[in-house]
């Protein structure tokens, strides 16, 4: 915990991309976690108002924050929305309305991890058939309408690679590798 708490430390205290990076990956190397967008460790409700603080407490700087807290934990829990709201002196609802625009924010872990495209084009080379037959294997899956990738449809996506082409035993392979 001491390693994740001085990571975060350096993080909000020096501004350099680079710098952090390598902290990132000094971090993950040592403890294996807090890798973005693959899963939602519990929050360091400190954390999230340093997070808060790095930014100025400023209601502009929203979307960063949640980039942040999403980047960091990876989701953004009620619990650090809540503490986003106090400490931007704004309801929780503005949160709400930005973190449910936004498809790239997660609030919890229960969500699949495996996205499926079901929009128009996706849907026109099969996605409804792999659908099924992905359910048909118990494998769940979040229905996202484009995923910028209709050219490759069916187009999925795990964590934050997109997969095109996508069959069932594909994208099982890929969950099984994830
Ligand atoms: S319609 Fe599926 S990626 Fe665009």
């Amino acid at each position: 915990m001491r390693e994740q708490s001085v990571a975060a430390d350096y993080r909000l205290t020096h501004a350099s991309t680079k710098q952090f990076q390598m902290a990132r990956r000094a971090l993950n190397s040592l403890q294996r976690i807090i890798i973005p967008g693959e899963s939602c460790v519990p929050h360091d409700i400190d954390v999230v108002a340093k997070i808060c603080a790095h930014h100025n407490h400023d209601p502009a700087a929203l979307l960063e924050i949640l980039h942040d807290t999403q980047e960091h934990f990876g989701c953004v829990s009620d619990e650090a929305a809540r503490r986003i709201a106090q400490d931007l002196n704004i309801s929780r609802a503005d949160i709400h309305g930005v973190r449910s625009f936004y498809g790239d924010f997660t609030r919890d872990t229960d969500k699949p991890k495996l996205k499926l495209c079901r929009a128009e084009a996706c849907q026109a080379v099969g996605s409804e058939e792999l659908a099924r037959r992905l359910s048909a294997r118990g494998i769940a899956s979040e229905t996202i309408y484009c995923l910028g990738n209709c050219a490759l449809g069916p187009a999925a996506m795990i964590g934050k690679r997109l997969i095109g082409r996508a069959s069932a035993e594909l994208l099982e392979a890929e969950l099984a590798d994830d």
